[in-house]
């Protein structure tokens, strides 16, 4: 059985913080690391306190290597503005020193375009593993991914997406039929194997499936978050709202300070 800690947050600006921090903490301790990234609404206020710490010469990413853990397919052919691999780059590569070559997606390795996917989980290997790995969550408990059905063993492969991120991703489109249907996915065997995990979650959307994550402290695959129970070195850090649901009986076996 693994070892979760969680970190309650008051707000979306503390758990960005803290989050950046561990980043750059672990860059300034080893030059090369191996990044795991994650897109969406999550992350980009912990993107955001990276680059604010690069221009304050607080880190040096010039060396890092990045593996994100998915990107759409089937995007069309003017929507490129909807890749991860452009999101990547207007929310952090383009604005540090982060070298496009040392950047990884399943469907890019560095400049080349990719379609076998053992060679984007080969990369990895090459390099060591992730150090690493930041993930946001689906409101259905979703990492990378890898939604409710998923096993516990998959690896980097194509996976349908659930109909409820269809819907919580058409936001970002003009049009509902322009949200794609299929992406390529780390699995949760390939994020199961960085040497720590930091997932982020705020907001309230987020507290059924966080709830769920607490409520039952194994695998269970309807719920692809609780991988994380077979991990050892995971922090969850939330806000109130995110962890309002939470049963208070738990909370204390799992609650650290926020130093
Ligand atoms: C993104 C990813 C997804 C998102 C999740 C939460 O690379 O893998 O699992 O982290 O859908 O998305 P947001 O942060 O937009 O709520």
């Amino acid at each position: 059985m693994g070892t979760i800690k969680l970190i309650i947050c008051k707000n979306e600006n503390e758990i960005s913080d803290l989050a950046s921090k561990i980043i750059v903490d672990l860059v300034n301790n080893k030059k090369k690391s191996n990044l795991g990234l994650a897109t969406g609404n999550s992350p980009i206020g912990t993107y955001k306190k990276i680059i604010e710490k690069y221009n304050n010469c607080e880190v040096c990413l010039k060396h890092v290597r990045t593996f994100n853990l998915d990107e759409y397919l089937d995007l069309k052919k003017d929507d490129f503005k909807n890749s991860y691999e452009y999101y990547m780059d207007e929310n952090l590569f383009s604005k540090t020193d982060i070298r496009k070559k040392r950047t990884f997606f399943p469907t890019m390795l560095g400049n080349k375009p990719n379609n076998d996917y053992s060679k984007f989980e080969d990369k990895i290997k090459k390099y060591g593993k992730i150090d690493i790995q930041l993930l946001g969550l689906g409101t259905n408990g979703h990492i990378g991914f890898n939604e409710p059905g998923s096993a516990i063993d998959t690896r980097t492969r194509i996976v349908d997406l659930a109909q409820s991120t269809i819907d919580s991703n058409s936001r970002y489109f003009k049009s509902k039929e322009d949200v794609p249907k299929r992406a390529v996915s780390m699995g949760l065997g390939t994020i199961l194997e960085a040497e720590k995990i930091l997932l982020i979650a705020f907001g309230k959307e987020k507290s059924e499936a966080i709830k769920n994550f607490f409520s039952k402290e194994e695998f269970h695959e309807d719920l692809p978050m609780s991988a994380l129970w077979n991990h050892k070195n995971v922090y969850i850090i939330i806000d109130e709202k995110a962890a309002s649901k939470i049963n208070k009986d738990k909370l204390s076996n799992f609650l650290i300070e926020n130093e």
